[in-house]
């Protein structure tokens, strides 16, 4: 048999072949169990040794050579059949939408960088908490009518879960307040800090309240913290987070923990609907909406944290607890806080 010849028919058939049935023909044809390289080598047996020697090699040879080959083709005709069908290699690539950030972390993570640059230390408290660090701590016990200010959620039947049963029954926090007992329990003034967090409320919804939103507590106390070191930092604070003038206003209010206690209200735009305090809904600059409530810590709290309250180691602070959700409707022009929860796409991608 002549293998040369056989190799070269072989080569020159596989040239022509452009599709896979074809080549499958070729296959059968040239390495097939029928092919006639296939029965050459079956054959081999049957020579003289001396024969074996010099054909076997060469007919083995021949044939892992065509297999080879028939590899490779069929390799590139299948992905020739793909290009084809089903690629139009002309056609603009799918885009692939990038992810982002919810408006309310992009403002969270805002309102972190700039008190630290200001040199407040981030810190987090729990989110189910005690009746104890809720209210009794910060002043107010239970049966004081102010406990009414916070619509409560409480979680039933959990008290056998609380490592310290005078902490009272478990709650939904309703403010980020009790972390300040919580971190003045384990530090010693002089310090600063900022506790961003979520906070549930048992309220009706409308337009500027909702029942699961977020505060930041922020809390300074050494021995000499006065009202117009807020000022300062609440200033400092607008101004960097709102980049241009804004008007805001500083009135008396009521907090059991504060002693005085006000709240800060910013003039918001020129949109309706918005129940904030005071100013009037339509009124040409636009109505005051209530972004925080602070005040100087009450002696009662230190008293809670065992904070000496005569002598040489006497320290006073302020304290205040600012809606995030607010800060995030003035910034953006947002006119329901309702929003933000809605998971409305079209809302939710223009950030
Ligand atoms: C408090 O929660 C106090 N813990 C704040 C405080 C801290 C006072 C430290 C003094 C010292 P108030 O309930 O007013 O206060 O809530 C504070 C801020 O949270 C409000 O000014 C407002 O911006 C936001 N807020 C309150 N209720 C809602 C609500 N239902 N939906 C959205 N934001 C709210």
């Amino acid at each position: 048999m002549d293998l040369e010849k056989l190799r070269h028919q072989a080569l020159e058939d596989l040239k022509t072949i452009k599709d896979p049935a074809p080549l499958e023909i070729w296959r059968i044809k040239y390495l097939g169990r029928k092919s006639e390289l296939s029965r050459f080598l079956r054959s081999l047996a049957d020579l003289s040794l001396e024969e074996r020697r010099a054909l076997g090699p060469k007919a083995n040879g021949l044939r892992q050579e065509l297999e080879e080959l028939y590899d490779k083709k069929a390799v590139l005709l299948k992905a020739k059949s793909y290009q084809l069908k089903a690629f139009d290699i002309t056609r603009p690539g799918r885009k692939i939408s990038r992810g982002h950030l919810h408006p309310l972390t992009l403002v969270e993570n805002e309102v972190k960088e700039i008190f630290r640059n200001l040199n407040f230390s981030i810190v987090e408290g729990p989110e189910l908490e005690t009746e104890y660090y809720n209210f009794d701590a910060l002043n107010i016990p239970q049966d004081h009518p102010a406990r009414d200010m916070w619509d409560t959620l409480y979680v039933k039947n959990q008290k056998s879960k609380i490592k310290n049963q005078n902490e009272g029954g478990l709650l939904m926090r309703t403010h980020t307040s009790p972390v300040q007992i919580r971190y003045m329990e384990k530090h010693q003034p002089p310090f600063q800090i900022i506790v961003p967090g979520r906070v549930f409320r048992h309220e009706a919804t409308d337009a500027s309240h909702e029942v699961n939103f977020h505060q930041f507590e922020g809390l300074m106390v050494g021995k000499d913290v006065s009202l117009a070191n807020f000022k300062f930092v609440v200033m400092e604070f607008f101004k960097k987070f709102f980049k241009k003038p804004i008007e805001f206003r500083i009135r008396p209010s009521y907090f059991p923990f504060t002693e005085p206690s006000v709240e800060v209200d910013v003039r918001f735009g020129q949109l309706s609907n918005v129940s904030a305090q005071g100013g009037s809904a339509s009124g040409g600059k636009g109505q005051w909406l209530e972004i925080m409530g602070a005040g100087m810590v009450h002696p009662k709290v230190f008293e809670a944290v065992k904070y000496p309250s005569t002598g040489s180691g006497r320290v006073q602070g302020f304290a205040f607890g600012a809606g995030i959700e607010r800060l995030a409707m003035i910034k953006y022009k947002i006119p329901d806080i309702r929003l933000f929860y809605s998971s409305d796409l079209r809302f939710i991608r223009q950030f």
